[in-house]
């Protein structure tokens, strides 16, 4: 038994990249119909990383507003998921907790499952703060995604960062017991470790997601869940947002319920803002489909809301949340539409030439052009080490 303390997340803050490619430039290059893009899968535009920003910085630039406002002093354990590592061996978290000067006594560590990986980074959270309830753990989710050129994965393409303060007696969002699982040893999407970009069965990993959001709800339900009509919102992960109404449409449709498009709109519609501009966001995005959904909806003070967080492979869970009366006082909703609005927008040829860019693997002294304006940068490599500058 968890025990009575409410846990959940107390603060949640999103950093992107510098640059952005609209679909419709994606779309004039290669000669896809537009509607395809907006319509079809419902993305308008993906965050392209420059040269001199990673999983670091922007896992760095999420999380400093948290630390900015909140301080470091209750904060003992950093857990840092993502899917689009830069080492084999040292955790990413540990250059962001030396980024946002962090104190030594801290645990650090990296997670990985896919886009799923936050979301046990969070259930640990969650369990380290059960268990000390005076600590907070810093979660961040960043990611790059990534897939060849010209093939159909690119145009759901994007990157961001998410970071969430887990603490006793949050502010936005009290997490409950219980979860529902699913695990299924499949081929949907992977990326070897000699591959810069991810290789995936596009309809397979469709299946597989649909699937795994079958077996969650199932476990969830037989575990004593919230009957569906107790939720006002569902966070699916959003690899394209055209992907949480097919979710919820084929849980609907498990469930014996009638799949009415307006009730689908109203369950989804709320949580897909950012993810439709920012691309998919591995990790981050249903945490970004979180943000979306409290930013942008009417008071949801007490409120029920559904998580569905998906990762290829594969591994989901699902879990509910309640969103925590005076919410609205805690919110980031300036700074999320600053994150968008500061993109600068890069056409076709400038987007494949950073599509393209990597680093020589000779150990060499290899500065990165200096073209970003965030909090953080990627300097260079140096004797096969990354290091980071603070503006
Ligand atoms: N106007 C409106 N709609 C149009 C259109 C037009 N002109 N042309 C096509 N469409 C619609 C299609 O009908 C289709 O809709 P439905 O899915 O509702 O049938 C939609 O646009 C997409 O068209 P296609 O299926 O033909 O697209 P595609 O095969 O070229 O690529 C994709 C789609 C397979 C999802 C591809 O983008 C891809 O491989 N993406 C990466 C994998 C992915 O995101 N998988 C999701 C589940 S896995 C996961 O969630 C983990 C993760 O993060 C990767």
């Amino acid at each position: 038994m968890a025990g009575e303390t409410a846990v959940g997340i107390h603060d949640l803050s999103f950093a992107t990249t510098e640059f952005v490619l609209p679909h419709t430039a994606l779309a004039d290059h290669n000669g896809t119909d537009i509607g395809k893009y907006h319509l079809g899968i419902g993305q308008r535009s993906m965050s392209v990383p420059g040269a001199d920003e990673d999983i670091v910085t922007m896992g760095a630039a999420a999380a400093a507003p948290i630390i900015a406002r909140h301080g470091f002093d209750r904060i003992r354990t950093v857990v840092l998921a993502t899917e689009s590592s830069i080492d084999q061996a040292k955790s990413a978290g540990v250059y962001v907790h030396s980024l946002l000067g962090l104190p030594s006594a801290t645990r650090v560590v990296e997670l990985k499952q896919a886009c799923y990986g936050a979301t046990a980074a969070l259930q640990f959270a969650i369990g380290l703060v059960h268990r000390d309830p005076a600590q907070q753990v810093l979660v961040v989710a960043s990611d790059i995604s990534k897939y060849d050129l010209e093939s159909p994965g690119e145009a759901t393409q994007g990157a961001a960062a998410a970071a969430m303060l887990v603490g006793s007696d949050p502010a936005l969002l009290r997490v409950e017991e219980p979860s529902g699982l699913f695990t299924a040893d499949v081929m949907d999407f992977w990326r070897p470790n000699y591959r810069d970009a991810a290789l995936v069965d596009g309809q397979e990993s469709i299946t597989a997601y649909l699937q795994a959001v079958e077996c969650t709800w199932k476990d969830y339900t037989e575990r004593g869940g919230r009957a569906l009509d107790a939720f006002s919102a569902f966070c699916y992960h959003q690899p394209f947002t055209k992907m949480a109404y097919k979710a919820h449409r084929g849980l609907l449709n498990s469930c014996g319920y009638d799949t009415d498009e307006a009730e689908i709109a109203r369950a989804i519609g709320r949580t897909t803002a950012y993810n439709a501009v920012l691309g998919n966001s591995y990790t981050a995005s249903v945490y970004l489909g979180l943000a979306s959904l409290l930013d942008g909806a009417d008071d949801l003070a007490g409120q029920c809301v559904g998580l569905l967080s998906y990762g290829s492979g594969s591994v989901a869970e699902f879990f509910a949340g309640t969103v925590v009366p005076g919410y609205r006082d805690h919110l980031r909703t300036a700074g999320h539409r600053e994150a968008i609005d500061r993109r600068k927008p890069v056409d076709y040829a400038r987007y494949r030439e950073l599509h393209e860019h990597s680093f020589p693997t000779d150990g060499g002294d290899h500065p990165t052009p200096s073209e970003t304006t965030g909090p953080f940068r990627l300097a260079g490599l140096r004797g096969h080490k990354r290091v980071y500058e603070e503006r």
